[in-house]
Order: C-alpha cells, then sequence, then structure tokens
C-alpha cells in the first residue's frame, strides 16, 4: 500500500486514531460530503439580486482540485452566468479539462436542484460519463450522470462524423 494510500485512509478515518481500512465506498462517500458542502459554501458568494436564487456549485478535476462557482446575473438580464458554468469556466481557464464530477446547491428545502439545460451541455462538452450531484441545503444528494441528465446528447465527436456534404475551406 502506498503512503498516499495510507494518508487517505487515516484521513477518512479521522482523528488521529491509528490506520484503519477503509472502503472505496466509504471514501466516495466522503468526498462527495466534502464536494457538497464546498458548492453549499460557494452559494454564500452568489450574486442573484434579480432573482433571488442562490446556487453554488463546486467540480472535482481528476487530480483532486476543486474549482467553485456561483450564479453571477446581471442589470443586463440575459448576460447572467450560472454557477455549474462558472466553476467549469474556471476550472478550463486555468488548464482542466477532465473532470470526476460536480456537485449544485440551491436554497431549495424539498428539492433537488437541477441543472439548466445550457449547463447540462456546457457539461457535456466534457464528456457524458461523469457525476452529477444535485443537492438540497441539508446535504442530502442524488447522484446522476452527465449523460442521464442530458441523454442522446450533441457533443464535440459529433462534428467529425460522416456528413453527406463536405463544405470547402474557401480559404
Ligand atoms: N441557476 C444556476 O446558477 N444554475 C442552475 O442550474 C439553475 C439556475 C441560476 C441562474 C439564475 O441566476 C438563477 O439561478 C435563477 O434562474
Amino acid at each position: 500500500m502506498s503512503t498516499l494510500q495510507l494518508r487517505q485512509e487515516k484521513m477518512v478515518n479521522g482523528h488521529g486514531s491509528g490506520l484503519q481500512t477503509c472502503t472505496e465506498r466509504q471514501r466516495t462517500q466522503e468526498g462527495v460530503v466534502g464536494l457538497i458542502r464546498a458548492s453549499l459554501e460557494a452559494k454564500e458568494f452568489a450574486y442573484c439580486p434579480y432573482s433571488k436564487f442562490r446556487v453554488g456549485a463546486a467540480l472535482l478535476a481528476h487530480d483532486g482540485k476543486v474549482f467553485t462557482g456561483c450564479n453571477v446575473e446581471n442589470a443586463c438580464y440575459n448576460l447572467g452566468i450560472c454557477a455549474e458554468r462558472n466553476a467549469i469556466s474556471k476550472a478550463v481557464s486555468e488548464g482542466y479539462r477532465d473532470f470526476k464530477s460536480i456537485a449544485i446547491a440551491s436554497d431549495l428545502s424539498d428539492q433537488f436542484i437541477s441543472p439548466c439545460g445550457g449547463c447540462r451541455q456546457f457539461m457535456r462538452e466534457f464528456g457524458a460519463s461523469w457525476d452529477v450531484y444535485l443537492s438540497k441545503p441539508d446535504g442530502t444528494y442524488v447522484e446522476m450522470t452527465v449523460d442521464e441528465l442530458l441523454p442522446g446528447s450533441f457533443g464535440p465527436e459529433d462534428l467529425n462524423m460522416k456528413k453527406v456534404h463536405n463544405i470547402p475551406n474557401e480559404f
């Protein structure tokens, strides 16, 4: 077992009580809880004077780095940006394109926050098989994949599929 694995297990089991074994499932659940907590914290920064609907997102990259985002609205209403797109854009602008999961938080008490169609497509750009955690303020969540949220989607690969017409380059 590597040093890193041991350290992760200690962290998960916590409280310096020595090294214990822990299942992959437990580790994953700890990770999800942490990601949801980060999305709830990001929600606190929401700038939403028009809708008064706060949303936060926390995006987990392949190497463990977390990027957060909140919705940012504008007096020119259509310029507002969603929390999920903000988090993804932050990550991409720092060189990250490979994502494991994203957690989304809102203030809806009786419903899990559901990402808008635009954000589903934005997620899809970076793969269809990664995880999305739709949460409630009490930390409960529903797990779905991007593909489940946007079945039969159009993605970057489709641009290279066989066409009846090939438009020649003009220049
Ligand atoms: N919003 C998000 O940030 N993410 C979603 O998934 C749904 C909607 C924001 C956009 C707008 O600022 C506010 O919530 C109301 O639609």
